[in-house]
């Protein structure tokens, strides 16, 4: 689907709710259940994320700003003025308001799964910078899918991946999520992407297990949503939330445990669980700036800069192609 007018235009790349069926049958399926965290991102979910990104414990969205706020101008310069700037995630608007003050592009894509917070942000981003051509593209950016060509004019390329989202994928999957972007930025294009840093366990458990229990509704509020989407029953009080650093894995995992032994029907089946037995919902991998510099550079991206905040607990990466 495509809906256009003067300054924005908007497509819908999501594939059917069969596939969603599909998925979530498979990866509940598995010994150990799993469920994909862009499932988190309904409605409710994505309030639940914008009051993560306020929490005192939770740190990378105030230190990614101050980057962002720090070295716009920087950045700007590196990445050249009038390109194409290429969203995925569109999260916290402050940091990607930061950035375009300072690059004016000419056109800019925002891609991202949450259809209402999708269209809310580009709507105010086409009002706020009236010479920018806005373009919203609602995909599943884990998996393959073809950008709207037509409509990203001839400037250079520039992925924009803050928020540490990168995270969320193993760095096999980032390896593999940067490998499928390398031919659609071209030679010379570029990709920024922010990445949360390792740092002391105690300060990664308490941004992911917050005093007010918002991280908590966050993961059970998945279930929330298969429920409404799948006509599944899952009892959120029979789960609870679990998120714990390994140091070995060098990422937080996410999961939710069983209260009980229960069954639980979607779309007609039955799925066992027992006492205890968790659900996998997400992993946020932590990086040193090395190890990520070296993740990219096995995809073919050269590296041109990194910015950190005052405390080194968030990063920026900026990459060309050759
Ligand atoms: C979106 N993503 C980078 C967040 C993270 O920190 O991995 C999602 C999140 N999960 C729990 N709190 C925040």
């Amino acid at each position: 689907m495509v809906q256009s007018s003067r300054r924005m235009s908007f497509h819908d790349l999501l594939p059917p709710q069969q596939s969603m069926l599909d998925e979530v049958l498979a990866s509940l399926g598995q010994p150990q259940k799993e469920l994909s965290p862009k499932f988190f991102y309904d409605a409710r979910g994505c309030e639940l994320f914008e009051a993560i990104c306020s929490l005192s414990e939770y740190y990378p969205t105030r230190a990614e700003l101050s980057i962002m706020r720090k070295y716009a101008g920087a950045m700007a310069r590196m990445l050249g003025r009038d390109c194409t700037l290429i969203e995925i995630g569109c999260g916290n608007s402050e940091k990607t308001r930061a950035l375009l003050k300072e690059l004016e592009p000419r056109v800019f894509v925002a891609v991202d799964i949450a259809q209402a917070q999708l269209e809310a942000s580009c709507n105010a981003l086409a009002d706020s910078f009236p010479h920018m051509r806005v373009v919203a593209v609602r995909a599943d950016f884990a998996h393959e899918f073809n950008l709207p060509a037509a409509e990203l004019g001839n400037g250079r390329r520039v992925l924009y991946f803050p928020g540490s989202t990168i995270g969320n994928f193993t760095p096999s999957e980032a390896r593999g999520f940067l490998a499928r972007w390398a031919p659609l930025l071209g030679p010379g294009g570029g990709a920024l992407i922010g990445v949360d840093l390792k740092k002391d366990p105690a300060v990664l458990n308490a941004a992911y297990n917050d005093a007010q229990g918002v991280t908590a509704e966050f993961n059970l509020n998945v279930l929330r949503n298969i429920n409404h989407e799948l006509n599944a029953d899952f009892d959120l009080i029979a789960f609870r939330h679990n998120a714990r650093y390994s140091a070995a894995e060098g990422r937080i995992e996410m999961h939710l445990e069983s209260l009980r032994a229960q069954r639980v029907t979607l779309a007609g089946r039955v799925l066992e669980f027992r006492a205890g037995e968790t659900i996998h919902t997400e992993n946020s991998y932590k990086y040193d700036l090395a190890e990520f510099t070296a993740l990219a550079q096995t995809v073919g991206f050269e590296a041109r800069a990194n910015w950190t905040d005052d405390d080194r607990l968030f990063s920026v990466h900026y990459f060309t192609l050759p």
